[in-house]
């Protein structure tokens, strides 16, 4: 008899909303650089800045990751990241909303991020796009600004108080 093909994952998108999300761990490193690295962000800077990141699991697959820096009163969002098997099904958002409570959270009162690929999909949770310069220089000198993203990228913000 032929072997049961493995479908592994596959529809799991519409279950998103039962994935918890929660911090990242030093364990989760490599399954974090690999995710970034399928997706096309940079993971410069990650292993500094791992205390600042939200995972969701699925047993001990990593589906999603988002990231939060804090410079100041002001943070840069980075790595949203979905699993493309786990797409289109609300994981996207849950990381970002998230990520919003812990800047909240954190006292932050703006929120910057750059983006290649995304800046449809950030103004429905208030991300407006603004020149790069609006954003303070610590932010700016930050490893993804200065290097990990192209000048071609988009800066949004989004304020928070
Ligand atoms: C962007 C991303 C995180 C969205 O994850 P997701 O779990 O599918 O998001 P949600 O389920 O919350 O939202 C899906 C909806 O968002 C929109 N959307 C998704 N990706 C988008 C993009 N890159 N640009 C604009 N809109 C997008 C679509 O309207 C989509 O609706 P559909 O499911 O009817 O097609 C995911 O596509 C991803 O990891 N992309 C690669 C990495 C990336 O570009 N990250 C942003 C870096 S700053």
């Amino acid at each position: 008899m032929a072997p049961t093909p493995r479908l592994h994952h596959v529809g799991v998108s519409a279950g998103a909303a039962r994935l918890s999300v929660g911090r990242a761990h030093p364990k989760d490193l490599p399954a974090l650089q690999e995710l970034l690295s399928l997706c096309g962000l940079p993971s410069d800077g990650v292993t500094d800045c791992l205390n600042g990141f939200l995972v969701a699991r699925d047993g001990d697959r990593l589906a999603g990751s988002i990231g939060v820096e804090r410079y100041g009163a002001c943070g840069l969002l980075r790595s949203l990241a979905v699993q493309p098997d786990y797409r289109h099904g609300g994981l996207g958002a849950k990381l970002t909303r998230h990520a919003l409570r812990e800047a909240r959270r954190l006292g932050l009162r703006r929120l910057f991020l750059l983006t290649e690929t995304a800046s449809d999909y950030f103004p429905r949770f208030g991300f407006r796009p603004v020149p790069r310069q609006q954003a303070p220089p610590a932010l700016r000198s930050s490893v993804e600004f200065a290097s990990a993203c192209p000048e071609a990228a988009i800066c949004m913000e989004r304020r928070l108080a």
